[in-house]
């Protein structure tokens, strides 16, 4: 139960659309966010010029076509060549085959005396297995980066995947000052192959819990019974006449509790996360021991010295929609994130409520997005949160400004969802439902994320959402096409389990980049290189200092200078 409930947000709702009909007049001043998930930093291009294998994977998400996740034959094409991996090319029979952090290495090439600004620093990745052996075949899930711990200066480096059993990493030097550089194994090539297996497969790896009740509180009847996602022709959990299906009308998703002994289907009231299972077999266990995964790997310690350049490094581009993920796409400095995408300015507590005077903010998604609308709430002069008779970590809340007029909007967003706590599963609504609700304007900001709660599920699941997520936001966008449009994606965790890996969160951010990439008016808002370069230990929920500065750009996009 790990990762997302430390946050502990509650039950995840469901929507059931009757029971959002009903309720939805209720707490009405939600709102949406949105984010999009993650790219990765450097976006999607991570690896470069795929060569589609077959996988070992049931044949379960196969019966999958394009038309089932609502997109074009053409579009699956593009989607599925942009997440392609390259996977072993030879059966593993035992773990020493894997790649080794212990015996991988990292060199420096051709080291010069000196470097100025905006000079590039070589380094070439090589992979070991257990026996020393140099590993043929490419796949390996590699981090770089590079860092000046005094000067709190670090910036992401793009692993290039030769397939070969090599990698290269092109840094940019952007700081005056020392560098040096660190290399980690997220995962071996093997372990991202298991991973790959899993989550095409219709094994549910992640429980939930329906709470059904009924009747005055002195006679009340409950049963909590098991509940997920149903997907694909055989894509139940359960097989037969085993459940009560609740479909979403709009987006068609459906939800399956088992059927409670004595209480009928419509009695559903609340939600919550449950058992997490690991898929895994003891040979796969193995090769996904905790030792092997997120590791720092051995090599060329040298400290660069990097001299000052008249050069110009960094961008005057105004912040706005339409802009690319660029790699790297900032670096810190002082545990100040410049950015090179577009030009970034910092907040002071004042001029947060002048950005923000006269406008709702819409912020959907989960508890990552709750820490950006707990951050305007602790610096935003004057700023009070309405108590809405909800949980502060299941939502949804809202926190309003009465001298500038702001209103400031969260809410998780629909089923599944891992959150703790018992949530009415009422509260819990679709993105794209949300959006459909909001008549938008130059005083909207709709910002979301959708990522980290959908590593559990298929990923045509995820495509599936995602494209009715694009329809609502199309459909805004031209009945009020002042609406600001901000995409978060999914951040790096550094996880070492199956459950939620940052290799799952590295493809969902290429989905989301890929499908709202011709979308003119939305802001994608990458956050990837942003908590993998961090010198602090990553953590599914980034820590205040990343926040911060994650509001300053978000707040950059809003008002730009
Ligand atoms: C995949 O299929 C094999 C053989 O059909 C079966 O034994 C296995 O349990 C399946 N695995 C999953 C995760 O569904
Ligand atoms: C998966 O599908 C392929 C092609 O349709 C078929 O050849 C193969 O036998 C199937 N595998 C399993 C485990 O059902
Ligand atoms: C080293 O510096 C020289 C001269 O500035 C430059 O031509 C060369 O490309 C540099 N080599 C590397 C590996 O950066
Ligand atoms: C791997 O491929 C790269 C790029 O093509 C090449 O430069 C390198 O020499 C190859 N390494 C090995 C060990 O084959």
């Amino acid at each position: 139960m790990v990762m997302l409930s430390t946050q502990k947000s509650n039950a995840p709702v469901c929507r059931l659309r009757q029971y959002v009909l009903l309720l939805a007049c209720f707490l009405w001043t939600s709102f949406c966010l949105v984010l999009w998930a993650l790219n990765g930093g450097t976006h999607i291009k991570q690896f470069q010029p795929p060569r589609p294998k077959s996988v070992l994977r049931n044949n379960s998400s196969s019966i999958i076509s394009a038309s089932d996740m609502g997109i074009s034959d053409e579009e699956w094409e593009r989607l599925q060549k942009a997440l392609d991996w390259p996977i072993p090319d030879q059966e593993i029979t035992h773990w020493m085959q894997s790649t080794s952090p212990e015996h991988s290495s990292f060199s420096i090439l051709g080291v010069n005396e000196s470097y100025k600004v905006g000079d590039k620093l070589y380094v070439t990745i090589t992979a070991r297995d257990h026996k020393k052996n140099l590993k043929r075949y490419g796949g390996d899930f590699f981090k770089a980066k590079l860092f000046n711990s005094e000067q709190k200066a670090s910036v992401f480096g793009e692993v290039v995947d030769h397939r070969n059993g090599t990698y290269s990493v092109a840094f940019l030097l952007p700081w005056e000052g020392q560098a040096q550089v660190f290399v980690r194994l997220e995962h071996s090539s093997e372990v991202v192959q298991i991973i790959k297996k899993y989550t095409e497969s219709s094994f549910p790896r992640t429980h939930y819990n329906g709470h059904f009740g009924s009747g005055p509180s002195k006679t009340r009847i409950s049963e909590v019974v098991e509940c997920n996602l149903k997907w694909g022709a055989d894509g139940s959990w359960k097989k037969g006449d085993c459940c009560c299906e609740y479909k979403d009308v709009k987006t068609g998703t459906v939800w399956q509790c088992e059927k409670p002994k004595t209480l009928s289907c419509d009695k559903l009231v609340h939600h919550s996360s449950g058992r997490l299972e690991s898929p895994l077999n003891m040979f796969e266990q193995q090769l996904f021991a905790k030792k092997l995964t997120n590791v720092a790997i051995s090599g060329d310690k040298k400290i660069i010295n990097v001299l000052s350049s008249t050069a110009a490094i960094g961008t005057v581009e105004k912040c706005r929609s339409g802009l690319k993920t660029l790699v790297p796409a900032g670096f810190y400095a002082k545990d100040v994130w410049k950015s090179f995408v577009c030009n970034t300015r910092q907040f002071s507590p004042e001029q947060m409520g002048n950005c923000l005077k006269n406008k709702i903010v819409y912020i959907m998604g989960d508890s990552t997005t709750r820490q950006w609308f707990e951050y305007f709430e602790r610096k935003v002069p004057g700023i009070k949160r309405m108590y809405l008779h909800t949980d502060s970590a299941t939502g949804p809340l809202m926190a309003v400004e009465l001298k500038n007029n702001i209103i400031i909007h969260w809410r998780p967003h629909g089923v599944p969802l891992r959150f703790g706590r018992v949530t009415p599963i009422t509260d819990l609504h679709y993105i794209n439902s949300e959006i459909d609700e909001i008549a938008g304007g130059p005083h909207a900001v709709i910002v979301f994320t959708y990522c980290a709660h959908l590593a559990f599920h298929p990923l045509t699941f995820y495509v599936f959402e995602v494209a009715k997520i694009r329809q609502s936001i199309v459909a805004l966008l031209s009945r009020a096409p002042d609406t600001t449009v901000i995409i978060k994606s999914g951040n790096t965790a550094g996880l070492k389990d199956i459950f939620l890996s940052d290799w799952h969160t590295l493809q969902l951010n290429t989905v989301m980049w890929e499908m709202f990439s011709d979308i003119d008016g939305v802001i994608f808002f990458d956050v990837w290189q942003m908590t993998s370069c961090h010198y602090l230990v990553e953590n599914i929920h980034p820590r205040p200092v990343i926040i911060a500065n994650e509001i300053d750009m978000l707040l950059s996009y809003v008002c730009p200078s």
